[in-house]
């Protein structure tokens, strides 16, 4: 009963908000969700146990606009995270005719793996939410207001190699290094920037594991982003920049 109360909440405010002002009153809401997720998963959700630990098999990864290529059959879900933190652009002069050029990212990955198991438009929500708040401190902290998991931390090596560690979590799943493998744009309807004010969300990605990972972590999805392009031109830009982003990453690792 309870979940399906709060699906409908959800949905019955997805249609009255289509464009969704984001405010701390609606961060305030998700909390209030999250607190009806916990009692749900205590009291045992429609009468049922809540699984103990979430069944990632049922976790249906969102489509690109571009469709991105499937999972590898060799490859299963291991873990879903929202990622929060900035990517990073140069400008080699503030010029109309120069575009900024990604430098790399730096985010902190935070546990949702129940939430892509069990209430999916929850999570789709999750990434636009988390943008409206301050970055998190640097380190160990869990992500606020909603007092998600730290997980792990993303952030380019020293060559530039796109790194993710996942080793902060009760299941460590150790540090992939990767390389974009497919992009597709946002959604049309992906939130901009802070307060849906900005250049764009980035683009959807899948990337894959290549020498120097450790554990078995083969593939991860970028998808549901929101925010985190630069302006179109460098005029207005000084030689180094951050845009804040936040996003949901899907982690593949290889069966064993
Ligand atoms: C990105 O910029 C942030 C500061 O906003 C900095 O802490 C981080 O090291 C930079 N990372 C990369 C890869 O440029
Ligand atoms: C994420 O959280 C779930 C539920 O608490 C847990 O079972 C799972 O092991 C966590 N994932 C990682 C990678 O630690
Ligand atoms: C996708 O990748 C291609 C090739 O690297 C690039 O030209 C294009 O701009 C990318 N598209 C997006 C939306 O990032």
């Amino acid at each position: 009963m309870k979940a399906t109360l709060l699906s409908s909440i959800f949905i019955a405010s997805a249609l009255a908000a289509p464009t969704i002002n984001w405010t701390p009153a609606l961060g305030e809401f998700y909390s209030a969700v999250d607190a009806h997720i916990r009692e749900a998963r205590q009291n045992g959700a429609n009468g049922a146990v809540y699984p103990q630990s979430c069944d990632l098999s049922k976790a249906q990864l969102p489509s690109a606009p571009t469709a991105l290529p499937a999972p590898d059959p060799s490859w299963y879900l291991s873990s879903v995270v929202v990622g929060r933190g900035v990517q990073n652009y140069t400008c080699s002069s503030a010029s109309p005719n120069i575009k900024p050029v990604a430098l790399g990212a730096v985010a902190t990955l935070y546990n949702v793996s129940c939430l892509a198991s069990n209430y999916p438009n929850i999570l789709e929500m999750l990434p636009g939410l988390a943008l409206q708040y301050p970055l998190p401190p640097d380190g160990g902290a869990n992500l606020q207001p909603s007092n998600l998991l730290l997980e792990g931390h993303h952030y380019f090596d020293a060559a530039g190699v796109p790194t993710f560690e996942l080793n902060s979590g009760p299941n460590k799943l150790g540090v992939g290094k990767f390389k974009k493998t497919a992009n597709s744009t946002a959604p049309a309807t992906a939130i901009k920037g802070e307060m849906g004010l900005g250049n764009g969300a980035v683009a959807w990605l899948l990337l894959s594991a290549t020498t120097g990972t450790d554990g078995n972590l083969a593939g991860v999805y970028r998808v549901n982003t929101a925010g985190g392009n630069p302006p179109d031109n460098c005029q207005s830009s000084p030689a180094v920049f951050s845009v804040q982003y936040a996003t949901e990453y899907w982690f593949y690792s290889k069966k064993p």
